[in-house]
């Protein structure tokens, strides 16, 4: 691991409170998020996930297996979805949050045959998307939300998400949705961040952390690994997959926490950043700051899931 990340609990706490004496923690904390939240927050964060994260596009972690970061890491999602759709029989592909189209667009281009959609809920978002797509035929991007899909049932052979599913509201409708317009025998595979079985359990400071965390990327709350499965199960779908990544998004958390230190290293600065930029884009700052603790001590973990109904 990246000797400069910081995950160590002594740490934390001193973190949180210079954590609180830049933004009101206590707000944060208490926040509903709705839609609305979750567009601000990405038409706020466009400029910082362009330049600070994935300047061609990709809205999700790299995943690093060799531990060291590399922005290739970016697509090794999608070199596996490449592989579970290449030995598949698969016609027709859905993208739950296809984000700026980063990756419906690299799969669309590998298999021109197949027909890919791609929706989400932010018109930013679906703006490149669509731009950068316009030349792409079997390829199509709209406007759609994942808690009611605008699509006939068993419409598609294949349907993935790279951390847009950890923005449900209700699980079990969208399970049910995904279900619903997936072809018998197709395929769900998911990306995402989850909270770790045991949760409950954990000291109060890394609570916090989590719910700062999720807070500040405009999540509710992440759904719990098991209990998310146990709901996939009850919906109808067969566990193919499952496992455990968290490791392996850590080098791309420690390249950001480093980022986020800085911010946070003269709180007089900061505050006066804070004045001048958006707040939804400045929270960031929180999520990469202390992800690399909750997910080093166990309280969040990163999954990948393959699904089969
Ligand atoms: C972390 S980004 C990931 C984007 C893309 N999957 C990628 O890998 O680059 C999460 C995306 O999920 C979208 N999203 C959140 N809630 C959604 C919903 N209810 N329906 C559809 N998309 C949603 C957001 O607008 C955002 O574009």
């Amino acid at each position: 691991m990246n000797k400069e990340i910081i995950v160590d609990l002594n740490e934390l706490d001193k973190y949180l409170k210079k954590i609180n004496s830049i933004f009101l923690t206590k707000n944060i904390i208490n926040k509903n998020i709705d839609c609305d939240n979750i567009i601000n927050y990405y038409r706020a964060s466009s400029a910082l996930y362009k330049y600070l994260h994935s300047y061609d596009g990709a809205v999700h972690m790299a995943l690093n297996y060799d531990g060291i970061f590399n922005k290739k890491g970016y697509y090794t999602q999608l070199n596996e979805i490449f592989d579970l759709i290449n030995v598949s029989e698969v016609k027709s592909v859905l993208e739950l949050g296809c984000g700026k189209g980063f990756n419906s667009i690299f799969l669309a281009k590998k298999f021109p045959e197949i027909k890919f959609s791609g929706i989400d809920i932010t018109d930013k978002h679906l703006k490149i998307a669509k731009r950068k797509s316009h030349h792409i035929e079997n390829l199509k991007f709209t406007y759609g939300d994942f808690h009611k899909l605008d699509f006939e049932d068993s419409s598609f052979d294949f349907i993935f998400a790279l951390e847009s599913i950890c923005y449900a509201n209700d699980s079990r409708q969208v399970l049910s949705e995904i279900f619903r317009v997936l072809k018998n025998g197709g395929q769900f595979v998911l990306y995402d961040g989850f909270r770790q079985i045991g949760f409950e359990s954990l000291p109060d400071n890394l609570v916090q952390a989590v719910i700062l965390t999720e807070k500040s990327l405009a999540v509710n709350s992440f759904a719990k690994i098991d209990t998310w499965l146990e709901i996939a199960g009850k919906a109808g779908f067969k566990l193919k997959v499952k496992t455990d990544l968290s490791k392996a998004i850590m080098p791309n958390l420690g390249k950001l926490q480093l980022l986020a230190r800085k911010y946070f290293e003269f709180p007089f600065l900061s505050k006066i950043f804070l004045q001048i930029l958006p707040q939804d884009m400045m929270m960031n700052t929180i999520a990469v700051l202390l992800m690399p603790f909750t997910m080093h001590n166990k309280a969040h973990c990163y999954y990948k899931i393959v699904l089969e109904k």
